[in-house]
């Protein structure tokens, strides 16, 4: 029997190994293969955007490596010239198709109603990413700013759990304007692209869907008015993550890491991903540094101290706070009231309040009037 997802997972993972040489990217991530779908039989269909620039041995590199992938029995594809896409008012239906990739719009734009788009990343999972972003959109929102935080990283926790919500998002409108209502939670709006995705969808083809289908999904949940949308990235440097970035105009990204993952490559290479694409790394967030002792308060140093301010000197971006390890922080979390708001005075409430304050200025610095050009 044909296990579709998972053969689709695999072809999505073919076309992710076909480099453009033109752009040094995969076909996948520039938005050159869309409505990619697999029959019952075997068969693949795909449209493949083959701009006047690039060789026409491209497609057939992407049909070869199709081919290669047990499973296909055929391979169509048909082949549009940028002219024949890109005709005004034809655009694409915004659709929720989660079993398709839809192409990334060319030249990502504002999305919206939205002020600022901040991603937080980092090299590894299980660094504290989703409870930096949790908090400090939480923090934000306390201050005052509308905030949104978009779990886009749907291999961890959900998000909404943090912030105490676990029903499902309403849809309203009608078919083909479906709008998805936002949960929200301490003032924060809440969105999970989990709640896109069957449960028992392979994790394999999960990563390649989101990055095609995250920029259609912002645009359409009903976020109103946003100061700030905080978006929590999957971890790593994946052709997921670079398509995410690629298709959201971000005002720039925040990097977690812990003192043990600092002196790993894979901070540095996800820092080194963001460069390349030419999105901001806006700070560094040191997790997990040292101990919050839960009996005394005192603070112990376990890991060496230093470690974040090292890579962020070396690496050129701003250590831009460093969190203590509380085990209050995983409680607050779990209880579903981030410790920004539930113990504000705590060092590492303290700690996410400031990095919040300093996101504020850093982002407001970089774009004075206020609006993301
Ligand atoms: N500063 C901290 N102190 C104590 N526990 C933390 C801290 N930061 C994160 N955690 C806990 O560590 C685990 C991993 O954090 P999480 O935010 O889910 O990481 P990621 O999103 O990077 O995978 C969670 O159980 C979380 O509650
Ligand atoms: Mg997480």
């Amino acid at each position: 029997m044909l296990d579709r997802e998972a053969v689709l997972g695999l072809v999505q993972e073919a076309l992710a190994g076909v480099t453009n040489p033109r752009t040094g990217e995969s076909v996948l991530v520039g938005g050159q293969v869309s409505g990619l779908t697999l029959d019952d039989e075997g068969k693949v269909h795909f449209q493949f955007l083959l701009k006047p620039e690039d060789a026409g041995t491209l497609v057939r590199a992407a049909r070869a490596a199709v081919e290669a992938v047990s499973g296909v029995a055929r391979v169509k594809i048909d082949v549009k010239l940028p002219k024949e896409a890109q005709v005004p008012g034809q655009a694409q239906p915004k659709r929720l198709a989660p079993h398709s990739v839809p192409a990334p719009t060319p030249e990502a734009n504002i999305v919206a109603g939205i002020g600022h788009i901040v991603a937080v990343s980092s090299g590894k999972g299980g660094v504290g990413k989703s409870t930096v972003a949790a908090n400090i959109a939480a923090a934000l929102a306390s201050a005052g700013h509308r905030v949104g935080l978009l779990d886009a990283d749907i291999y961890g926790p959900d998000i909404p759990q943090m912030f105490g919500e676990s029903r499902k998002p309403l849809v309203t409108g009608g078919k083909g304007q479906e709008k998805i209502v936002p949960l929200e939670g301490h003032g924060v709006k809440l969105m999970s692209l989990g709640f896109l995705l069957e449960p028992e969808q392979p994790a394999i083809m999960r990563g390649p869907l989101v990055s095609g289908i995250l920029r259609q999904f912002i645009e359409q949940v009903e976020w109103g008015e946003l100061d700030y949308l905080i978006v929590d990235m999957p971890p790593g440097t994946g052709d997921a993550q670079l398509s995410l970035v690629q298709t959201v105009n971000l005002d720039g990204a925040l990097m977690v890491t812990t003192p043990q993952e600092v002196s790993t490559g894979d901070v540095r290479r996800a820092i080194r991903m963001f460069e390349r694409v030419k999105t901001p790394v806006l700070g560094l967030v040191e997790n997990m540094a040292g101990l919050t002792c839960p009996h005394c308060g005192g603070h112990v140093d376990v890991f060496g101290e230093g470690g974040g301010a090292k890579l962020a000197a070396e690496m050129g971006v701003r250590l831009i706070g460093s969190v203590p390890l509380d085990p209050e922080v995983r409680r607050a979390g779990d209880e579903g009231s981030p410790t920004a708001i539930s113990a504000p005075d705590s060092q590492a409430g303290r700690a996410f309040r400031a990095i919040a304050d300093l996101l504020v200025d850093i982002i407001a610095a970089a774009a004075p009037t206020g609006s993301r050009a």
